[in-house]
């Protein structure tokens, strides 16, 4: 008989990380629910994920909004874990800073107070990013989770892409003072850049700016300057590890391949048994190939 894995709701399953997370989960045996949000002016095509191998008897699909961090109840009412993945994400300074760290934070303490209420959430997994650790403005050569960006120096240095950078410092530290002051097991990873194959249809921005040389886009070139990469499936099996070991606590910093300044550690994921099973050729070639099928090369 197949051992129950119980149920994991991931949030923001149309996200370049997050849907390959469900695909791996319900090939794992997971029971998966995952939120979406809903748009009022046209009806999404989530067949990307509707169609995932197993995914019509373990794939349960939830409206949800960040905006909204009520919306969530539902979807994590019975389940055994959460990987919050959703963000909001903009890089063009759309909106001011305060409404997107408003929305973070308020909509990830949302999902926290729904795994207490629950009664039945054993984990949460955060996805953080390496840019709350990053930016601390210290002149060090590694920085590893016991850094935080200081936001101050993010407002200073990063003016535009700055806005993500502090609405990931202030949530990663708002969901964690909240776990421990309720007693909520939850752990954050902090991945770098992520690049490699995707099954969502938008093209994801990590995966377009790490090819911007090939795509000419050279307002991107400098987002290339000393970046760390980390394959999409290596992240997936980082947060699949991370629902299987609960021996690792606090933050888990996701592995760096690349240049430094500063270069991140990952003693503490690898040192608690993760191993990591890719590489820049395999990171590359499943990004290309995978745009060259949608299109976008
Ligand atoms: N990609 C990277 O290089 C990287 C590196 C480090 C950390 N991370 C972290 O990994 C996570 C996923 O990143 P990604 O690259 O997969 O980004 P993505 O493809 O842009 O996915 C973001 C997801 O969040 C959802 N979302 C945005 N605003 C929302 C809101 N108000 N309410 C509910 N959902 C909302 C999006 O939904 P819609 O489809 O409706 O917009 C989408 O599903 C994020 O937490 C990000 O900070 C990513």
């Amino acid at each position: 008989m197949e051992e129950d894995k119980g149920t994991v709701c991931v949030t923001g399953g149309t996200g370049f990380i997050a849907s390959w997370l469900i695909m791996r989960l319900l090939e794992h045996g997971y029971y998966v629910r995952t939120t979406v949000r809903s748009n009022l002016e046209k009806k999404r095509d989530l067949s990307f994920l509707t169609h995932l191998q197993g995914a019509s008897e373990k794939l349960q699909i939830f409206n949800a909004d960040l905006s909204d961090p009520d919306s969530f109840e539902a979807a994590i009412d019975g389940c055994t874990s959460v990987l919050h993945v959703a963000t909001p994400v903009d890089f063009e300074g759309r909106e001011p800073e305060e409404v997107v760290n408003q929305r973070a934070i308020s909509g990830t303490l949302g999902i926290l107070k729904a795994c207490l209420k629950s009664k039945t959430i054993k984990r949460v997994v955060y996805t953080s990013s390496a840019s709350t650790v990053e930016f601390s403005g210290k002149n060090v050569d590694i920085v590893d989770e016991n850094f935080w960006s200081d936001v101050d120096y993010i407002r200073k240095f990063i003016p535009v892409l700055g806005s993500y950078m502090i609405s990931k410092t202030l949530t990663e530290r708002a969901a964690l003072q909240f776990a421990e002051e309720h007693g909520l097991d939850l752990v954050t990873l902090i991945p770098s850049f992520v690049v490699g194959p995707f099954i969502c249809p938008k093209f994801p921005s990590s995966v377009r700016t790490s090819l911007a040389m090939v795509l000419g886009n050279k307002e991107e070139y400098a987002h290339l300057m000393n970046i760390s990469m980390v394959h999409v499936d290596d992240v997936a099996r980082a947060h699949i590890f991370l629902l299987e070991y609960p021996e690792a606590k606090g933050s888990d910093l996701e592995e760096i391949k690349g240049y430094k300044v500063p270069e991140l550690s990952s003693r503490k994921l690898l040192d608690t048994g993760f191993k990591y099973k890719y590489g820049l050729d395999e990171m590359f070639d499943g990004a290309i190939q995978c745009c060259k099928e949608k299109g976008y090369l």
